[in-house]
C-alpha cells in the first residue's frame, strides 16, 4: 500500500507568507533506533531552519502571517508563556516580513530571577525588534491585549491576533502540508508504512499530523501529551482537526490511527522532569557522541 497522495487537496487556496521553503531534513539515526529496539528510526528536523532558530511553529506561521499580509495587518499580536518558542518565531518572522509584533507573556512558570527572564528566547525576541510585554496573571494578559487593541486603533495600526502556540484551524494546515511533505520523503526511501511519533502541547501539530494522516493513510500517529492531560488533549485535537478540515472543505475523519497518552506529563509546564533530562542526554549520546565517551543512563 503506498500513500493516498490523490485525496490530499491542495492548501493553494490559502495565502501564505513564504516563511517555509522545506523539506526540512529526514535524517536516519540507526544508533538511537537500536538503543531503543526500533528498527528503522528517522527524526523529522524540523528545529533545522534558517529562521528564528528554527521550530514547528513557522509552517504554523507561514498560514497566519499570510492571512495576516492577505487582510492588510501590519501589527501581529500573540500570547504564551514566558519563554515561549512561538513567540521567538513570530518575532523573528514578523522581522522578516516588517510587521510590528506585539508579544505578551504570561509568568506561567514558577520561576523567577534574572537568569530565567533575561535568557534563552527573551533575547531573541528583543532581537528580532518584538515588543514584549511580561503580565504576571491571565487576567492581565486579556487586560494588556485590550491595551494593545485599543493603542493600535488610535494610530490607525490593523492587528492580527495569534493564538497561543498558534494553534488554531489555520495553524493546523501548517501539518497538514508537513505531513505531505514527510510522506513524499518516506516515498522516496522506498517506505510505505510508518508509525510517526509527535508531540502535543497547543495542539496544531499533532492535529495536522492526525488530518494528514488520515487523508494519506499507511501512517499511525503516537502523540506525547505534554501540557495538557489526557481527556483535555484528546477534546482539543478533535476539535483542531475538525476545525481544519472545515476550512479546507473535508469532513472530519475518524482518528482511529492515533494513539495518544499523557505519561510524558511532569511536574508542570516548563518544568524539566528528571526523565526530560535522560531523555535528551540519551539522544544526544547515539546521534553524536564521540566514541569514548561515557554512556548515558
Ligand atoms: C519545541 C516544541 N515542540 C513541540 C511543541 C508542541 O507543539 P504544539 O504547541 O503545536 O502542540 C512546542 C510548543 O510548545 C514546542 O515549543
Amino acid at each position: 500500500m503506498t500513500f493516498d497522495f490523490a485525496r490530499f487537496p491542495a492548501l493553494d487556496g490559502f495565502p501564505r507568507a513564504g516563511l517555509h521553503h522545506g523539506p526540512t531534513p529526514l535524517v536516519p539515526a540507526p544508533r538511537l533506533g537500536e538503543a531503543l529496539g526500533i528498527p528503522r528510526l528517522l527524526l523529522k528536523r524540523d528545529d533545522v531552519h534558517p529562521l528564528g532558530v528554527g521550530g514547528n511553529k513557522l509552517r504554523k506561521l507561514d498560514f497566519h502571517l499570510g492571512a495576516a499580509l492577505a487582510e492588510g495587518a501590519d501589527t501581529v499580536l500573540t500570547f504564551g508563556a514566558m519563554q515561549t518558542n512561538h513567540g521567538r518565531q513570530t518575532a523573528a518572522a514578523c522581522a522578516r516580513l516588517g510587521l510590528r509584533c506585539e508579544l505578551v507573556l504570561t509568568a506561567a512558570v514558577p520561576r523567577s530571577g534574572e537568569a530565567y527572564e533575561q535568557s534563552g528566547n527573551i533575547p531573541l525576541d528583543l532581537l528580532f525588534g518584538a515588543a514584549v510585554h511580561i503580565c504576571a496573571t491571565p487576567e492581565e494578559t486579556v487586560a494588556k491585549h485590550e491595551q494593545l487593541l485599543a493603542e493600535a486603533a488610535v494610530d490607525g495600526r490593523k492587528v492580527r491576533s495569534i493564538p497561543v502556540g498558534g494553534s488554531d484551524p489555520l495553524g493546523v494546515l501548517g501539518y497538514v502540508d508537513a505531513t505531505a511533505e514527510l510522506a513524499g520523503q518516506l516515498a522516496d526511501l522506498g517506505i510505505d508504512q510508518a508509525r510517526i511519533v509527535g508531540p502535543h502541547a497547543s495542539g496544531a501539530t499533532a492535529a495536522g499530523l492526525a488530518l494528514g494522516t488520515a487523508l494519506l493513510g499507511s501512517l499511525d500517529l503516537d502523540v506525547a501529551c505534554v501540557s495538557h492531560p489526557l481527556d483535555e488533549a484528546v477534546d482539543n485535537l478533535a476539535a483542531l482537526v475538525t476545525g481544519a478540515a472545515e476550512l479546507m472543505g473535508l469532513d472530519p475523519p475518524k482518528l482511529d490511527h492515533v494513539w495518544m497518552n499523557d505519561t510524558t506529563i511532569g511536574e508542570g509546564y516548563g518544568i524539566p522532569a528528571s526523565g526530560t533530562w535522560a531523555a535528551l542526554r540519551r539522544v544526544s549520546y547515539w546521534t553524536r557522541s564521540t566514541p569514548g565517551r561515557p554512556r548515558p543512563r
